[in-house]
């Protein structure tokens, strides 16, 4: 069940990529009312701009902050310390901080804002209200507002610790990048066995389109490929090349260590 979202205004620093995905998806799954919605931003943007016009408030006097209930951090890792110390002592006792930064450990946001923290890991696809998102905290109530405020548009995924949230990233956060990737390698080798350019790339669209539709139920990986690899078959032919040798393993093990290392030297 959906945990209650917290009690006061939800306040949204920072309106980039991710902050107007995350904007889009509560404004789409009504996780979040407008008239409930702060947001903090340097410059105009759309998401904001559309979400103004639903009722939420764009860069108030931060006098309004300080009956927030919850300070979700969306800025860049390099400045959220410029971003968050102005604001911190604006904010009340019962305003609890989420972040969703990658690489800013949890330790020195909680001491920068003399408060726990959650961290989340979204995926984009939030804005669609069809994310994933890692959760960790080491606070059961940071912890639950951050649920409360993600699931509805993510299916959360609760980390047992911080340290794990560099591999849930690129699991996650990453990989839709590394799947477009191997689909575009697959749309090349169509074109290698004779399709026409724009044949090779709106099958292989497709077929990333009906993977995804396959994924959307809840069968498993397993049993969704065995509805398609016959014994004996073409599908199983394919497969059974792209696992002899481990080069797909491989390829899946350093695209995810190298995004882990990268991660951990941000
Ligand atoms: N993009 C993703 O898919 C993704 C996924 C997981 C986590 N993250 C994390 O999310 C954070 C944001 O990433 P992003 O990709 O959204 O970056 P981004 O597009 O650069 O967005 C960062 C935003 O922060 C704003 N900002 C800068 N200073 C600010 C301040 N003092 N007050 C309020 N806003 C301020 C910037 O405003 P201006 O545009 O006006 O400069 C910018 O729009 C990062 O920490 C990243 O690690 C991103």
């Amino acid at each position: 069940m959906t945990p209650p979202a917290p009690s006061g205004p939800v306040v949204l620093l920072g309106c980039g990529r991710l902050g107007s995905a995350i904007v889009e998806g509560w404004l789409k799954t009504g996780a979040v009312a407008p008239s409930d919605l702060i947001i903090l931003t340097p410059s105009e943007k759309p998401a904001a701009e559309a979400a103004r016009a639903r009722g939420a408030r764009i860069n108030p006097p931060w006098s309004e902050l300080g009956a927030a209930g919850v300070l979700v951090l969306a800025v860049k890792p390099a400045k959220w310390r410029a971003a968050f110390a102005p604001l911190a002592g604006t904010l009340g006792a019962q305003t609890r901080l989420v972040s969703v930064m990658a690489g800013v450990p949890a330790a020195d946001i909680a001491r920068a804002g003399a408060r726990p923290v959650a961290r989340v890991m979204p995926t984009t696809a939030v804005a669609q209200g069809r994310g994933v998102a890692a959760l960790w905290s080491a606070d059961p109530e940071a912890r639950e507002t951050a649920r409360a405020l993600f699931s509805p548009m993510a299916d959360v995924v609760d980390l047992e610790a911080e340290a794990q949230i560099d591999a849930a990233t690129a699991v996650a956060g990453s990989a839709p990048a590394f799947i477009y990737a191997f689909v575009q390698a697959l749309a090349d080798a169509g074109r290698a066995e004779g399709l026409s350019d724009e044949a090779a790339r709106r099958l292989a669209r497709g077929a990333l389109r009906s993977a995804g539709a396959g994924v959307e139920t809840d069968e498993t990986l397993e049993a969704l490929t065995a509805r398609i690899a016959s014994p004996g078959g073409t599908t199983r032919a394919g497969l059974d090349a792209m696992a002899a040798g481990g080069d797909l393993d491989r390829a899946a093990a350093s695209a995810v260590a190298a995004a882990v290392q990268r991660a951990r030297s941000l």
